[in-house]
């Protein structure tokens, strides 16, 4: 894997600074506006019953994806923090507790149907053995024709804990059309084979 030029770097850094003061309806929110048209983009196409993400933040996140699934009338957000985050929105779970601990994987486990179509976005820790673990753990619940979102791709070890985890699990590819747009993800939209809506 290629290291990033200085230049690229210093964008890089200039970029997450910035990422500081974006919000979305008044709550902080960690990601370019092109991700978030992006991932608007897969939630509308491919309506999934449940989005985890792990990660809350603030919550912007969970709200904005919470929002999207409001206005298809069904779903639900379960987003895991180190500790329980302000529910921003009805359709929203927070979760208190290390994403890849015995018991909160069983509490989200607890909030999946058999019938559910799942998707995951991963963005909590993001250093290789903790993102390798979520992939470990998340993925197999990613049903077919849903998305296997790996945040922060651009930054290595997400990127690396990605291309170990598709060495192994063939049945998700790198969907690059996600990246038409600007993404903080490069190679980290992955999908699960198979049809998501019927
Ligand atoms: C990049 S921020 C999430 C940004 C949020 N998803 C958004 O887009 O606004 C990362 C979050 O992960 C949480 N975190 C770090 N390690 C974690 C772990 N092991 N389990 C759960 N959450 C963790 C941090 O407390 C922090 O709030």
């Amino acid at each position: 894997m290629g290291s990033l030029s200085a230049a690229d770097d210093k964008k890089t850094i200039a970029a997450m600074i910035a990422l500081q003061s974006r919000t979305w309806l008044g709550v902080p929110v960690r990601k370019i506006p092109p991700d978030l048209m992006a991932l608007q983009e897969v939630i509308y196409e491919t309506k999934p019953d449940i989005i985890i993400e792990t990660g809350t933040f603030w919550g912007g996140s969970g709200l904005f994806m919470a929002g999207i699934l409001e206005s298809l009338g069904k779903g639900r957000i379960i987003s895991i923090d180190l500790v329980a985050k302000r529910n921003r929105h009805p359709r929203m779970v927070c979760l208190g507790g290390n994403s890849t601990s015995t018991e909160i994987l069983e509490r989200v486990r607890s909030l999946i149907k058999p019938s559910d179509r799942v998707m995951v976005d991963l963005d909590s820790a993001h250093n290789l053995e903790h993102v390798r673990k979520e992939l470990e753990l998340y993925g197999p619940l990613v049903t077919p024709g849903n998305y296997l979102i790996v945040e922060d791709t651009n930054v290595g070890d997400p990127a690396e804990a990605v291309s170990e985890f598709l060495g192994a699990n063939p049945q998700f590819i790198v969907d690059k059309s996600r990246e038409k747009f600007s993404t903080f993800f490069p190679g980290g939209w992955l999908r699960r084979a198979g049809s998501a809506c019927s």
